[in-house]
This record gives C-alpha cells, structure tokens and sequence, in this order.
C-alpha cells in the first residue's frame, strides 16, 4: 500500500477510539484492530466456562486455545470466537465488567500483544486500545491520545447504549467508567498512559467528523510524499 503508516490510538473508556479508528481506516482504507474486543473476547469465553477472572494461568491456557478473528462487517468489525459471532455479547454488563481483571494478567498482556503484532504486519494500521502506542506498536509514526471528561463519556455510553435498547442510570455508568480506568491506569503492566511522543487529542466538545478530520490531518502530516 503506498504511503501507508501505523496508527495507534489509546485512551479511556467510550473515548470515541474504535469510533473514530473505524473511520480513519476506512477513509484511508487501512486495516482495523479493535485490541479492546480481543480483550473482551477471552473475558466473554472465560465467563462461559467459568474460568476464574483472577486466574493468570487459566486465562492464558485458555487464549491458547482460543481463535480470536476480527472480520470487517460493513461499517463495523464482527468479533468471532472460535468462528462463532460474538460481537453483541462481548459487549454485554458483566463482560464489561470483568475485562479489566483480565487485562491485568502478564501472560495473558503477553501472548494478546503476539496476536496484536501478528495483525499489524504490513503498512496501513489503525490499532485502538490502551497500551498500543506504549507497548504493542511503539514504533507507530502517529500515536493519538484520546480523551475526553468523564461525564461527556458517560453521556455518550449512555446514548449508545439506549440506541441499543439497554439502559444503564447515567451516575451508574459513570462511576463503572471511573473503575474501569482506574484499574487500566494502576495496573502493574502496561498500565494504560499516554506515550511520551502522542498527541493529546481532547474530544469532550467535539463531533465525530471534527476528530476524524484532525487524525486524518495528522496522518497526512507522517505520510511520505
Ligand atoms: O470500548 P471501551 O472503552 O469500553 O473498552 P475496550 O476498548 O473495548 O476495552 C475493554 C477493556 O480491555 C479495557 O477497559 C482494558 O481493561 C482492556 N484493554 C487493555 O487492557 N488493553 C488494550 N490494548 C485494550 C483493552
Ligand atoms: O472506543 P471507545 O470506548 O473509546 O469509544 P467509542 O465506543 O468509539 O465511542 C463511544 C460513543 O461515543 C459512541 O457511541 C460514539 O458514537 C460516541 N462518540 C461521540 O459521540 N462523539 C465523539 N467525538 C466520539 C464518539
């Protein structure tokens, strides 16, 4: 692909990541890896099977023996475990709410990271989560730190949410938000922070459009002539 580069997005929860790196890439028709998915994938898997969520070794012999596949699917990216479709129930409250305990686990960070890598190879990636610009592709010519407040985050959920015909009291989100990221951010490994060469892309007063314009002039701006 001609002049094709690496993209990592991180941030917090319902920042507007998968949202806008879904956008980006199809813009610039670049592959899209929504690492958060494989993440809640296993968790969705483990809870199945009832594996425990504080288990490293568990949880790591179960990625093993877990085929994570993410396919595009029209405007979204269809998650298949074990080639079955999961892509609503990865996104379900107790899913949701145990992910993060997963995501604490070395091993498990470990063989995730393997898989991510495997993904990017070639030119032309948006890759969105917590540790891409830090850990999994450090080497990415354009890392984005996206944000936004709280209370714009849990409002947004919250809307997308309903349109899904869920319905969460907004303080509730707010506060699973709240834990959420301060788990991602106290973790031993990996923690989640913004890179020291990422540009803070602050979204709370901001459209869709208006932050896909500004990655996409940032991208623009690393591309080689
Ligand atoms: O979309 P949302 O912000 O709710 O979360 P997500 O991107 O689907 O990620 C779910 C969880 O997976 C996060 O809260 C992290 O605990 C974990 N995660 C991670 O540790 N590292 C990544 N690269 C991506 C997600
Ligand atoms: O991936 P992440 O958890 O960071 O967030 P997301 O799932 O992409 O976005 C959460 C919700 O915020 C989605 O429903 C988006 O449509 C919405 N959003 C927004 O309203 N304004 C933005 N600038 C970005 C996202």
């Amino acid at each position: 692909m001609l002049n094709g580069i690496i993209i990592a997005i991180d941030g917090p929860a319902a920042a507007g990541k998968s949202t806008i790196a879904k956008k980006i890439a199809q813009k610039l028709n670049y592959t899209y890896i929504d690492t958060g998915a494989m993440y809640r994938a296993l968790t969705h898997k483990a809870i199945q099977l009832d594996i425990n969520l504080n288990s490293d070794h568990d949880l790591t012999a179960l990625l093993e023996n877990t085929d994570i596949h993410l396919k595009p699917d029209g405007d979204n990216q269809a998650v298949l475990i074990d080639g079955i479709d999961c892509s609503e129930e990865i996104r379900s409250h107790e899913v949701t709410a145990g992910v993060s305990a997963v995501a604490t686990h070395m091993s498990v960070r470990k063989l995730m990271v393997e898989k991510q890598r495997e993904l990017a190879t070639g030119t032309g990636v948006v890759m969105d989560g917590r540790d891409i610009g830090t850990a999994v592709l450090p080497k990415a010519e354009l890392k984005i730190f996206m944000t936004a407040s709280v209370d714009e985050r849990a409002e947004r959920r919250f809307i997308e949410n309903e349109s899904r015909g869920i319905y969460t009291p907004l303080e509730q989100l707010k506060q699973e938000i709240e834990k959420r990221d301060q788990s991602d951010s106290e973790r031993a490994v990996s923690p989640l922070k913004m890179a020291d060469d990422a540009v803070l892309v602050d979204t709370t007063s901001m459209t869709i459009d208006q932050v896909v314009d500004k990655v996409i002039v940032l991208a623009e701006m690393r591309m080689q002539p």
